[in-house]
């Protein structure tokens, strides 16, 4: 596996879980939608909606906070989602970086399926 290349699993509602070989650079959502992962992204990444909702593995969790400050927008739409964890965020707003490398991430039960149109 060249350095441009991370493992990530997701975990799907019912536990099950699929690795993805992601790309550094692509966000979360786009790197579990290329495996065809159901992630819900109804405002298509914009940060606009909640739709893509996640829970990201706790040591994990702390370390992408400290690299990169969530943002306010983010915090506020996360907010309106009553499924909101500690260790919340939307999918759409993570950039994939090495430090990723066997993370874990927890799709919620209201983010799994078909994104509406
Ligand atoms: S897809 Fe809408 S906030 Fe991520």
């Amino acid at each position: 596996m060249t350095n441009n290349y991370v493992s990530i699993y997701f975990i799907y509602p019912n536990k099950s879980q699929i690795k993805v070989i992601a790309s550094v650079g692509d966000n979360l959502l786009e790197a579990a939608h290329k495996y065809g992962i159901k992630i819900k992204a109804n405002c298509g990444g914009k940060c606009s909606c909640t739709t893509c909702h996640v829970y990201v593995e706790e040591s994990y969790f702390v370390q992408i906070s400290e690299l990169y400050d969530i943002e306010d927008k983010e915090l506020d739409k996360l907010e309106t989602n009553s499924a909101i964890e500690y260790n919340s965020r939307l999918s759409c707003q993570i950039t994939v970086t090495k430090s990723m490398h066997n993370m874990k991430v927890y799709i919620s039960d209201d983010s799994y399926g078909e994104h509406e149109h």
